[in-house]
């Protein structure tokens, strides 16, 4: 996600991605070569781009407003309208219904969606999103981007999305680019950036500290920790303690053959295991198995974490593949960082 005020660059920095515009300095690197190597043309047919004005031709049916990318390609009648249904499918708009209807005959959401289908047409590998929710109602907002959340997990693209709004970035994205004056001034996830923002500017634009205002509104995803340290469910309990002193953790991530999670052990439970007379052999017997949903709010994870025993929960996705943990520890640590900010104290000032 690409954020900053009015004027700093986004779009210009979206648009020499796929090459709309040249840079004068510099390149861009596409899978590791430089777009401008690339036929342009060839380099724009492998990126889905979704506009700021969601810019559908307003004389074309759905099914031609989708087809237009299939179209340059050659694609027969057949295959592109078989592909229409199928992305229609992909958004839960009934095809029977919509498919040949004209943009002035939809609402702003089912436009933008079909404007999101467009780019999705011919496949590409990577998706250039430029404020493509900002005209939207706030609702319909909310669930489109919910909605590309859950497309995301089918089509599994690399996406650059644009945008102004730090809730926005803080609930789609994996990594936030934030920049100034045609400059980057921090690139972060944006739970790193929520709690550790670069300078003043950066702590400005955030805003106010959300967790604390808003605890519904925030996502486990959002406060998961990626960093804790991982290993395989059929570990020995002396692997588990010497792995743990050597990575200095008070805790394990288990996970299965699949990368699953498999449950999360403390350092304390595993000692005392060690220690007891009836050894159990392995890790998993041990581990705490709770889990939370990457989309429930951080109100809900905190009251589940309270009830139960366990140091923490896995925070898993649909599939039940890992996001991150969310411990008790870990969560003390945010709160401190949300009470006391970091800059509040030794910010430098902004040059
Ligand atoms: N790195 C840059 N160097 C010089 N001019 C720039 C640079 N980035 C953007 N601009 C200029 O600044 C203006 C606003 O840029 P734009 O990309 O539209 O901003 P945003 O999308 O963030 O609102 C444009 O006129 C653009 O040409
Ligand atoms: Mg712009």
């Amino acid at each position: 996600m690409l954020i900053g005020p009015s004027g700093c660059g986004k779009t210009t920095t979206l648009q020499m991605i796929n090459r709309l515009v040249e840079p004068t300095d510099g390149q861009i690197l596409v899978n590791g070569r430089p777009n401008t190597e690339m036929d342009v043309v060839q380099l724009r047919r492998e990126m889905g781009y979704v506009f700021q004005e969601i810019g559908l031709f307003p004389h074309m049916t759905v099914a031609q407003n989708i087809s237009v990318v299939p179209d340059l390609q050659g694609w027969s009648a057949q295959q592109k309208q078989q592909r229409a249904e199928e992305l229609l499918e992909l958004v839960r708009m009934d095809s029977d219904i919509y498919i040949d209807r004209f943009p002035r005959e939809l609402s702003g959401g089912q436009q933008q969606r079909i404007g999101v289908l467009r780019a999705l047409a011919a496949d590409p590998d990577i998706l250039l999103m430029d404020e493509p929710f900002g005209a939207l109602d706030p609702i319909t907002r909310s669930q489109l981007q919910q909605e590309l959340l859950e497309l995301q997990q089918e089509v599994q693209k690399t996406i650059v999305f644009v945008t102004h709004d730090m809730d926005e970035a803080t609930k789609l994205a994996d990594r936030i680019v934030m920049m100034k004056n045609g400059h980057i001034v921090q690139i972060d996830p944006p739970r790193d950036m929520l709690r550790n923002p670069e300078d003043r500017f950066v702590a400005e634009f955030i805003g106010p500290r959300r967790m604390l205002q808003d605890p519904l509104d925030v996502t486990v995803r959002e406060l998961a920790s990626n960093g804790a340290v991982r290993a395989s469910s059929d570990l020995r309990l002396s692997e588990a303690m010497k792995k743990m002193r050597q990575e200095e953790s008070d805790y394990l991530v288990l996970l299965d053959g699949k990368n699953r999670f498999a449950g999360l052990v403390s350092a304390d439970d595993v000692s005392r295991a060690a220690n007891d007379a009836d050894k159990k052999t392995s890790v998993t017997e041990l581990a705490d198995r709770q889990t939370v949903s990457c989309d429930e709010s951080v109100f809900q994870a905190v009251h589940k974490l309270a009830r139960s025993s366990s140091a923490g929960l896995g925070v898993v996705d649909e599939q039940n593949r890992l996001v991150g943990v969310f411990t008790k520890t870990g969560f003390v640590d945010i709160l401190v960082e949300e009470m006391w900010p970091r800059e509040a104290i030794d910010l430098p000032e902004e040059d």
